[in-house]
C-alpha cells in the first residue's frame, strides 16, 4: 500500500513516515515547507535506510497535485499539512480558513477525481471546546472552539463525514489528537518551531537549553489539583504508531471512524516542570501568570476506543516524553539548522 503523506516534512509528520516505512508501507511526500525544513527528511531516510520521496507542493495547488496523482500510484493519504498555531489564527482567520479548509477541499477533490477515497485526518481534542465531561469520549458532544484554527478542524470533520455520508467509497478516519510531545529516541528528528513557542514543552526546553529566561505558567488558579491546566501529552511516537493502526481502518473499508489519540491521562503544568526536571535533571524556572485566553482547565482522553478497535495504546510514561524531549533539544539547539 503507498501512501502519500501531506505535511511530512512536519513534527507529527516526519515521525509517522519513520513508523509507517518501518513497518513496510511506501510513501510519498508532499509539503509546501512553510513550517518545516527538507532536512527532517532527510534524517528520516537515515533513521529508516529508505528513500522518501519528496515534492515539494502546496495542497492548494490543483494542478500540481492532479500532477501527482497521474504520476504516482497513491492508495490512501495521511493528511497533516496545515497551519496549526493557536494565536496566530485568531489574527490572520482568512489565512487559516484559506490554508486549511481550501487546501483540504482541493487536496479531496483531486483524491477523488482520481479515484483514491481513503484518507486520515489530523484533528484534535480542540473540537470538544470546553469538554462537555471528562475523561473526554469520542461521544462527548463538539464544542464552541475558541479560535480559528479549531474550527478548521470542526468544519474539516463535518466536511469529511458529509463526503463519506454521500459516498459510501469513501473511508475516512478523523484521529483526534491530544498533546503531542518527545521526539524519535534517536534525537535526530523532533518539534521545530518558528520563534517564541506556543506550547509547553517546546518552550520548557527552550528555557532548559538558556535560550529564554524562565517558563510563565499561565494561571494557577485553574479548578485542578495544584490550580495549573491539565492536558493529556502524548508522545509523538505513540501518535505515529497511532497512524499506522489507523489504516486498518481503511484496509477494512470502515468507512467513518473516529478515535481520541491520548493516554488517557492528565497532567498539569507543574506536574510537567517537575517531571522535566527529575528526568533530565535541569532545572526550570519559572514565575507564575496570568490566565492564557481560551485556555480551559482540564482536557483528557478516554483512550479505550482506540485500544479496543485498532488495539493500539500509548507505551511511553511522562518522563520519557520530557526525556527525549530534551535529548532532541540539547542535540540540536537550533533545529535542524544544526
Ligand atoms: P507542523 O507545522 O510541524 O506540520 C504541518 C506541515 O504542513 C508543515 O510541514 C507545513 O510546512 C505543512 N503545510 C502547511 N500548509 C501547507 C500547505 N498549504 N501545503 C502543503 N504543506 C503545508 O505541525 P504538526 O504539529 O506536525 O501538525 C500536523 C497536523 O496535526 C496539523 O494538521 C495540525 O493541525 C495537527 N495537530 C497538531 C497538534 C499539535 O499539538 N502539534 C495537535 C492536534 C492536531
Ligand atoms: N502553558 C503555560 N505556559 C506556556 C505554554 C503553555 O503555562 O508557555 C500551559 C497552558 O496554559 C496549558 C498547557 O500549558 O494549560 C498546555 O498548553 P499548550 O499550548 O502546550 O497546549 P494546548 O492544550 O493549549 O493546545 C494544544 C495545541 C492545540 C491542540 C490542543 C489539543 O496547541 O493545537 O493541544 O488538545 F488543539
Amino acid at each position: 500500500m503507498r501512501i502519500l503523506v501531506t505535511g511530512g516534512a512536519g513534527y507529527i509528520g516526519s515521525h509517522t513516515v519513520v513508523e509507517l516505512q518501518e513497518a513496510g508501507y511506501d510513501v510519498i511526500v508532499i509539503d509546501n515547507l512553510s513550517n518545516s525544513s527538507e532536512k527532517s527528511l532527510e534524517r528520516v531516510e537515515e533513521l529508516t535506510g529508505k528513500k522518501v520521496p519528496f515534492r515539494k507542493i502546496d495542497i492548494l495547488d490543483r494542478e500540481a497535485l492532479d500532477k501527482l496523482f497521474s504520476e504516482e500510484k497513491i492508495d490512501a493519504c495521511i493528511h497533516f499539512a496545515g497551519l496549526k498555531a493557536v494565536g496566530e489564527s485568531v489574527s490572520k482567520p482568512w489565512e487559516y480558513y484559506e490554508n486549511n479548509i481550501a487546501g483540504t477541499l482541493t487536496l479531496v477533490d483531486v483524491m477523488r477525481k482520481h479515484g483514491v477515497k481513503n484518507i486520515i485526518f489530523s484533528s484534535s481534542a480542540t473540537v470538544y471546546g470546553d469538554p462537555a465531561f471528562i475523561p473526554i469520549t469520542e461521544e462527548c458532544p463538539k464544542g464552541i472552539c475558541t479560535n480559528p484554527y479549531g474550527w478548521t478542524k470542526s468544519m474539516l470533520e463535518q466536511i469529511l463525514s458529509d463526503i463519506q455520508k454521500a459516498d459510501p467509497e469513501w473511508n475516512v478516519v478523523l484521529l483526534r489528537y491530544f498533546n503531542p510531545i518527545g521526539a524519535h529516541k534517536s534525537g535526530r528528528i523532533g518539534e521545530n518551531p518558528n520563534g517564541i513557542p506556543n506550547n509547553l514543552m517546546p518552550y520548557i526546553t527552550q528555557v532548559a537549553v538558556g535560550k529564554r529566561e524562565k517558563l510563565t505558567v499561565f494561571g494557577n488558579d485553574y479548578d485542578t489539583h495544584d490550580g495549573t491546566g491539565v492536558r493529556d501529552y502524548i508522545h509523538v511516537v505513540d501518535l505515529a504508531k497511532g497512524h499506522v493502526k489507523a489504516l486498518k481502518k481503511i484496509t477494512d473499508k470502515s468507512g467513518l471512524s473516529i478515535y481520541n489519540l491520548g493516554t488517557g491521562v492528565g497532567y498539569s503544568v507543574l506536574d510537567i516542570v517537575k517531571n522535566f526536571e527529575e528526568a533530565t535533571g535541569v532545572k526550570v524556572p519559572y514565575e507564575i501568570g496570568p490566565r492564557r485566553a481560551g485556555d480551559i482547565a482540564t482536557c483528557y482522553s478516554s483512550a479505550k476506543k482506540a485500544l479496543d478497535e485498532l488495539g493500539w495504546k500509548a507505551e511511553n510514561g511522562i518522563k520519557e516524553m520530557c526525556a527525549d524531549s530534551w535529548n532532541w533539544q540539547k542535540n540540536n539547539p537550533n533545529g535542524y539548522d544544526d
